[in-house]
């Protein structure tokens, strides 16, 4: 399989270094304009770094198009005469609509919308995924891609945006929450990178009980808090302080903005 990322940021830096060790990969190319800024050296003998789009996209299966909303048009216009209606085009890129890919494509071609986010490149990613009627048989194709990559969700194409809160800012949320605990292990005297560890550790430690249990975090939180105990003093200064109000507050001001940018 021939696979295009059709600009190389930090998006589509992070799928190639996860599509590097997919097995069936057999070329990637990989583009952006300026060469000379290739952050990267790919040693892997199957990767072509090139500024060249069309020669991408006319050897490819498969093509991602990572590129910024506002540089689509450009890349749409080069490349929309090469594209045949046997390849199939995923694309990440935030408030561009299937609507908007068929337009710029044709409604013949196998359009995939999609939104992971930055773990791709260590294969955590969580991946939400909707087609447009032509690409609906390749939805398992892009799938069983994106599995190798993390974790994959078929959605309605109305709630991209909301997943795009949710997953792709979700990456910054949790940074976050890692961040101020860890930071609150150096006030209780562990040094930075102690703390960092332990706070790492114990988040990923709490995710895995979710996803092994299928539990609630509420049942999880019931078993490690005693009565009158220090985990209940915590959690309930934090409500006071307004942690989860805080956090919901931040993702609906998010997505108040992502719907404002697909606006303007
Ligand atoms: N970052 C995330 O976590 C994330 C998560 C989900 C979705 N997304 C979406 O993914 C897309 C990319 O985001 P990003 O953060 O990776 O942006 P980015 O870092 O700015 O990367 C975009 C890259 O595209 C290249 N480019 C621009 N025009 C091009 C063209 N005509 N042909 C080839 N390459 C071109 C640019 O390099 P040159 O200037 O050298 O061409 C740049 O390196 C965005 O639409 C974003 O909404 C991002």
């Amino acid at each position: 399989m021939n696979i295009s990322i059709l600009g190389y940021g930090n998006l589509g830096g992070s799928i190639a270094n996860g599509l590097i060790s997919f097995g069936d990969l057999n070329k990637l190319y990989i583009t952006k304009k300026d060469v000379k800024t290739f952050s990267q050296n790919i040693e892997d003998k199957r990767c072509i770094l090139t500024s060249n789009n069309l020669n991408a996209v006319s050897d490819s299966n498969i093509i991602f198009l990572t590129v910024q909303p506002k540089q689509f048009k450009e890349l749409a216009e080069e490349i929309k005469g090469h594209i045949n209606s046997d390849q199939i085009i995923i694309s990440p890129i935030t408030g561009i609509s299937i609507k908007d890919l068929e337009d710029a494509f044709g409604n013949d071609k196998k359009i995939i919308r999609c939104m992971t986010n930055t773990a791709v490149a260590v294969k955590q990613a969580v991946t939400s995924i909707c087609s447009n009627r032509t690409g609906k048989k390749s939805v398992e194709i892009v799938q069983n891609i994106f599995k190798k990559l993390g974790h994959t969700m078929i959605i309605e194409e109305k709630n991209m945006q909301a997943a795009t809160v949710i997953s792709a800012s979700g990456i910054a949320f949790w940074m976050r929450l890692i961040r101020a605990t860890a930071q609150g292990g150096v006030q209780l005297g562990f040094e930075s990178k102690q703390a960092l560890e332990m706070s790492l550790m114990t988040s990923l430690g709490a995710a895995k009980l979710l996803e092994e249990n299928q539990s609630h975090p509420e049942d999880e939180i019931d078993k490690v808090t005693t009565p009158n105990g220090c985990t209940i003093e915590g959690l309930i200064e934090m409500e006071h302080q307004g942690l989860s109000s805080a956090l919901i507050k931040g993702i609906e001001k998010s997505f108040s903005k992502i719907n404002l940018m697909k606006k303007e």
